[in-house]
């Protein structure tokens, strides 16, 4: 029997799979709940066993706000996994964060309304108030950042992930409100995300793939942001995603 994965991997927009993944086992569990975004792989990577679960679905069919977050990550917990590095697709607000980057975020503010944030509202659960003023494991971060270094990948260390409702993109006004607020990145599915991970005691980490500068952030402000823009950038800027991972 191979040994549970104690890594998992949740891919974003344009990441449905990880490449390389060997003697791949498929799991589709149901938890308390409800159901996951889609199958959760489990596979061999560099001789560790490794779960990769699509976010969005392997064909993209879930929409931001609907990611069944909290069944996504109990069932990675339920298969053994305790550290969770998230992709995250995201734009860049900031001149640091430029199409193509890789960046690893310190910081986040959460705009996302109307989702399910917490585990406290199962009937008889606990009320928590977890600790949050980190919302990325620090420990997690520093080992994501190493990984890049040992597998040779440029990955900017830190920034603050704006964490939008979409499933829309935002207006200028709305970046440069999340500008002056201090976010550096905008993405839509940071959150609940993180703070789940942290209710459910997982440590946590997100690899943010700049796909596009977000509204009027960019050196042209009324460049439209297309779909096959996004694609090509997070595709070009994920080469080096497995090879971060193995070493991770
Ligand atoms: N805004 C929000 N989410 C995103 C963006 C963006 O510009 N690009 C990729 N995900």
């Amino acid at each position: 029997m191979n040994p549970a994965p104690s890594l998992a991997v949740i891919g974003g927009t344009g990441l449905y799979a990880l490449a390389d993944l060997q003697d791949v086992e498929t799991h589709q569990p149901v938890t308390r709940y409800g159901a996951l975004s889609g199958p959760v792989r489990v596979g061999t990577l560099d001789g560790r066993r490794v779960a990769f679960l699509a976010r969005h679905g392997e064909g993209h069919s879930v929409p931001p706000h609907q990611v069944n977050y909290r069944a996504n990550l109990a069932a990675l917990q339920a298969l053994g996994a305790t550290r969770v590095l998230a992709l995250n697709t995201v734009g860049g607000i900031t001149e640091r964060f430029a199409p193509r980057v890789l960046a690893c975020p310190d910081q986040l503010i959460d705009y996302t309304w109307g989702r399910v944030s917490t585990l406290c509202e199962e009937p008889g659960t606990e009320v928590l108030h977890v600790d949050f003023g980190d919302p990325y494991t620090p420990a997690l971060r520093r080992r994501v950042l190493e990984a890049a270094q040992v597998a040779g990948v440029v990955l900017v260390d830190g920034g603050c992930y704006g964490a939008t409702q979409g499933p829309r993109l935002e207006t200028k006004a709305e970046i440069a409100r999340l500008r002056r607020d201090g976010c550096d990145l905008v993405g839509m599915t940071g959150m609940p995300e993180a703070g789940l991970a942290r209710e459910l005691g997982l440590e946590y980490a997100c690899l943010a793939i700049v796909a596009n500068w977000a509204a009027g952030a960019g050196p042209d402000p009324d460049e439209a942001i297309t779909l096959q823009d996004v694609l090509d950038n997070v595709a070009a800027a994920s080469s080096g995603v497995p090879a971060l991972v193995s070493a991770l």
